[in-house]
């Protein structure tokens, strides 16, 4: 899988870990920073994950900050991205069975290496459902195009 990588200065620690598991994984990573622990926004990361994902360069994203909260909020502004914090093993999976998620969102300042391996592991390795999931989803896209129901 292509995957994009990003994290702010709060995800950098973290970030360097992921890198490594994602080579150990055979996984071809896109690395997008940041380097160093000096202070970035992280929406102007977000976003640079965020449309690689939106325009199939990549298959999934990967972001750190941290809580993952904000780099959430920042990628799911990007239309076709549905990203989400996961924080554990139930969450990783059900994230990828249920909402087909394309963006895992950590934190670095919760989540132990160890964890963090396991989780994405766990997140690259399950597949989307579809069926009913699928509706939903779509039905998510169609909220994001102006044609939800209400
Ligand atoms: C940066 O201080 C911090 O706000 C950021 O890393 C993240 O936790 C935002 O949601």
């Amino acid at each position: 899988m292509r995957i994009a990588v990003g994290s702010d200065h709060r995800g950098v620690h973290l970030r360097v870990k992921l890198v490594e598991l994602l080579d150990r994984l055979g996984q071809q990573v896109i690395d997008f920073g940041t380097d160093s622990q000096e202070s970035v926004d992280y929406p102007d990361v977000a976003e640079v994950v965020a449309r690689k994902v939106s325009s199939k360069e990549v298959d999934r994203g990967i972001l750190i900050c941290g809580t993952g909260l904000g780099m959430c909020i920042a990628a799911n502004k990007v239309p076709g991205v549905r990203a989400a914090p996961c924080h554990d093993d139930l969450t990783a999976e059900l994230s990828r069975r249920h909402n087909d998620l394309n963006v895992l969102c950590l934190s670095g300042d919760i989540l132990g290496e160890k964890l963090v391996d396991r989780l994405v592991e766990i997140w690259l390795k399950t597949e989307f459902e579809g069926g009913r999931h699928l509706r939903r989803v779509e039905k998510i896209a169609a909220l994001e195009n102006g044609n939800g129901k209400a």
